[in-house]
């Protein structure tokens, strides 16, 4: 399986996947890889988000399931346990990135500023989520800070949609963009999961008309 940088600069978006149980997770899961998205990020915003993560990560072998909304290094652990192979947090916590690095799993910790991006580049982060992307200053803020911090990669996330997804993609140095537009909760409760696919192939199309 190619790397995890390798296929966030192929695919250009992270989609979120939000559920109640783990059916749904799957049926989300399945329609966003047919829509060509191999980088499927399980938030752990639900009772069920465990219990989704290790499903997705066992049913989509050949994807790369990572864990989102990670806020401790206890669920840092335990995201690694279920079979996330890569962890997406909020913000910065050191501990958090402590467990990651140690078991050689890829962390893009959350960072608004420059100082917590200067914290996360000592700490040997190279890829970070801008968040909340929108709120911070957007694909302008990415810009900024890549030109005082050289080689980071950004995955700006937190409103970031098809209006915007192009001027995200158009700064060097966004590698990625994640958000939760790939999956709209009407549709999920609708099971109109052939929706989830269409967006993820426009966002595709987005992306490769770069
Ligand atoms: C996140 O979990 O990273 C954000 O809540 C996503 O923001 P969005 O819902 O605006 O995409």
């Amino acid at each position: 399986m190619p790397n995890l940088l390798d296929t966030l600069q192929a695919n250009r978006v992270v989609p979120l996947i939000q559920a109640n149980k783990p059916e749904t997770a799957l049926k989300i899961s399945e329609a966003l890889i047919e829509g060509g998205l191999d980088v499927l990020e399980v938030v752990l915003r639900t009772e069920a988000a465990m219990d989704c993560l290790e499903a997705i990560a066992k049913s989509f072998p050949h994807a790369h399931v990572g864990a989102g909304t990670v806020l401790s290094a206890e669920q840092s652990k335990q995201v690694i346990e279920r079979g996330a192979s890569f962890i997406v947090s909020p913000g910065l916590d050191a501990m958090s990135v402590d467990v990651a690095q140690n078991a050689n799993i890829p962390i893009l910790p959350g960072i608004s500023t420059a100082t917590e991006l200067q914290q996360a580049w000592n700490m040997g982060i190279k890829t970070v989520k801008l968040f909340p992307a929108s709120l911070v200053g957007g694909p302008k803020m990415a810009q900024a800070l890549s030109s005082v911090f050289q080689d980071v990669r950004f995955m700006p996330t937190g409103g970031v949609n098809p209006a915007n997804l192009n001027e995200y993609l158009s700064v060097p140095a966004v590698l990625a963009c994640g958000g939760s537009w790939l999956t709209p909760v009407d549709r999920i409760e609708a099971g109109d999961y052939a929706a989830i696919t269409a967006l993820a192939k426009d966002a595709k199309k987005i992306a490769q008309n770069k």
